[in-house]
């Protein structure tokens, strides 16, 4: 059997635990190999390699450092068949979409690469004679990373490429589900070149490992992607030692469907964003927010669509929609499912775990539609991560957008119209970090920023040129070049 081992200070080793959990593969229950499962200890290991490397990687120019993250998104396309095929099997996404997730790791080391040749802080005149003042940019120090299995290598290039190109290390903790495609992406940053102890990767529970990252005095920043509840934890414990947090905490993203709508368009963006990745992406939608006059339209092509998708093994490439990742998520969905009609939604269709046609091995769910759906309804307003849509009509553009709004998260949302004046009233005021017209919630692009308002974040944003706010402090620099002691605010006036 395969083993996967911690990656700290540029050799792969094995806890000293001598524990191993396995890993298997969601669309056949197939063990594909064994982690090792890593103690406090070894997150401090990584902490003293990460900090020795850091000193010397912070001095190297930032277009050096850059050269790294060329030859990563060299590796990574020559590559990416291999890569997507390991995603694919072990988190389960159909392998298109895989295909697409490593097409964003490789696009965002490209573009970050770029920045090392940017990076820019600001020159502003002084109020003095004889001065000179600007702001640069330097690297925080450690990054602390808690990633998930959805987007398993996207969201690490998310994160890792800017902190490594503003001169900062990397201790990492990768979702359990998901080890094999994170020992890869690690393997491209050795094979690039980029030295020891720069990048550290260590598996484990969330418990033991991710707690150990949050606490620890030497690691300057955490970056995390994943449930509310745990992000909040998070902030609590680095909050109190005022450490950087940036979270990105999932959402309850809508599509709005105007009567005046392309009808087929927003057909083909809410099956997409729906129920593509098995509903498992943050900005997922699972609220669909219809104009009442072409409610019953749209449920009857909606039906019409989910009922050709096919459910399967991800790597076929026939395939529509995946497995979900485990046994837990799976029960969680059905038990979402149950709720939805004990609060008196109207199912139309899916609701229910799939078991036959040689897919009982795997976790794969319906896809499902709810109608009738009431805004406060737990449906409609708690995450499910899964391929279940909720349809809540209304009567009015401004009805939608306080349906939209009236949700705990702040992710994504999106508008179907014709109408230019209602598309920009809608972009002013659906309140979401990310607003879609004529498309569906998903299809987030690398050099924009990514995350949300409200209970998705906490106001930092990954990717697009904004994650460099999250991996760099500002400096402010002056230099007096008159000769004497100039008193700013006192001598000038
Ligand atoms: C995500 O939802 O995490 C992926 C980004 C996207 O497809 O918009």
């Amino acid at each position: 059997m395969k083993r996967y081992l911690n990656y700290i200070n540029g050799e792969w080793v094995e806890s000293a635990s001598g524990r191993f959990a396995v890993n298997t593969n969601p669309a056949t229950g197939e063990v594909l190999g064994e982690v090792t499962q890593s103690t406090r200890e070894d997150v401090d290991r990584a902490v003293q390699a990460a900090k020795q490397a850091q000193k010397s990687w912070r001095l190297v120019p930032a277009p050096e450092r850059a050269e790294i993250l060329y030859k990563v998104g060299e590796l990574l396309k020559e590559r990416k068949e291999e890569l997507a095929q390991i995603l694919t099997q072990e988190m389960g996404k159909v392998i298109e979409e895989a295909r697409g997730e490593v097409q964003e790791a490789i696009d965002m080391a490209y573009y970050m690469a770029g920045e090392g040749r940017r990076l820019f802080g600001d020159t502003v005149p002084s109020e003095l004679r004889n001065k000179f003042a600007m702001s640069v940019r330097v690297p925080v120090g450690i990054a602390g990373f808690i990633t998930p299995w959805n987007f398993p290598i996207a969201i690490i290039s998310w994160k890792s490429l800017p902190a490594l190109v503003s001169g900062n290390a990397i201790v990492w903790k990768p979702a359990s589900e998901t080890p094999f495609i994170a020992a890869e992406f690690v393997r491209i940053y050795e094979q690039a070149g980029l030295p020891k102890g720069l990048m550290n990767l260590v598996y484990g529970s969330g418990s033991v490992v991710g707690n150990a990252i949050v606490d620890h005095p030497e690691i300057d920043l955490i970056s995390f992607t994943g449930s509310n509840e745990v992000g909040r934890q998070i902030n609590e414990r680095a909050g109190g030692m005022l450490k950087r947090t940036s979270l990105e905490m999932g959402g309850k993203n809508a599509v709005t469907v105007l009567e005046d709508a392309d009808l087929d368009l927003a057909v083909n963006g809410i099956i997409w964003s729906a129920y593509g990745t098995s509903g498992q992406r943050c900005t997922a939608c699972s609220r669909i927010i219809v104009h009442e006059a072409v409610k019953d339209e749209l449920e009857r092509r909606l039906l019409e669509r989910i009922a050709q998708l096919k459910l399967g093994n991800g790597l076929d490439e026939s395939v529509d929609v995946g497995p979900v990742i485990n046994r837990s998520s799976l029960e969680k969905i059905d038990e979402y499912v149950k709720i939805g009609l004990d609060e008196g939604a109207k199912l139309l269709c899916g609701g229910r775990i799939v078991t036959e046609d040689g897919l009982e091995k795997g976790n794969f769910y319906a896809p499902t539609l709810f109608t009738d759906v009431k805004p406060d309804m737990r449906i409609a307003r708690e995450e499910i991560f899964g391929p279940v849509a909720s349809i809540i009509p209304v009567k009015s553009l401004e009805e939608a957008i306080e349906v939209n709004n009236s949700v705990e998260f702040g992710l994504s949302s999106s508008i179907f119209t014709r109408d230019i004046n209602r598309a920009f009233q809608a972009m002013q005021d659906l309140d979401t970090g990310i607003v879609y017209v004529n498309a569906g919630t998903t299809g987030a692009e690398i050099h924009l920023p990514f995350g949300g308002t409200k209970g998705t974040g906490n106001g930092h944003r990954d990717s697009g040129v904004a994650a460099l706010d999250v991996y760099t402090e500002w400096k402010s620099i002056y230099v007096d070049y008159s000769g004497k002691l100039q008193r700013a605010q006192i001598d000038n006036y």
